[in-house]
């Protein structure tokens, strides 16, 4: 069965990661690619945002939730 996580009003999705800023955006210019594989972050725990570091292991078995990175894989 699935678990539908979602968060608490007012708290939004991302808990601490550059509150100070109005919106986090954050761009890849692709063809600057130099490793074979980037992991970036999208559940908003990592410890390397916008990198993923492995946090989302944590987060999914603590909240049942499923998210992982955004893979970028050089051709
Ligand atoms: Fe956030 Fe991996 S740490 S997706």
């Amino acid at each position: 069965a699935a678990v539908v996580v979602r968060a608490e009003a007012g708290q939004g999705i991302n808990p601490d990661i550059r509150k100070t800023e109005q919106k986090v955006v954050d761009s890849v210019v692709v063809t600057e690619l130099s490793k074979p594989l980037t992991a970036y972050c999208r559940c908003w725990r990592s410890g390397t945002f916008p990198l993923c570091d492995g946090s989302h292991a944590k987060h999914n078995k603590a909240t049942g939730d499923n998210v992982g990175p955004l893979l970028l894989k050089k051709q």
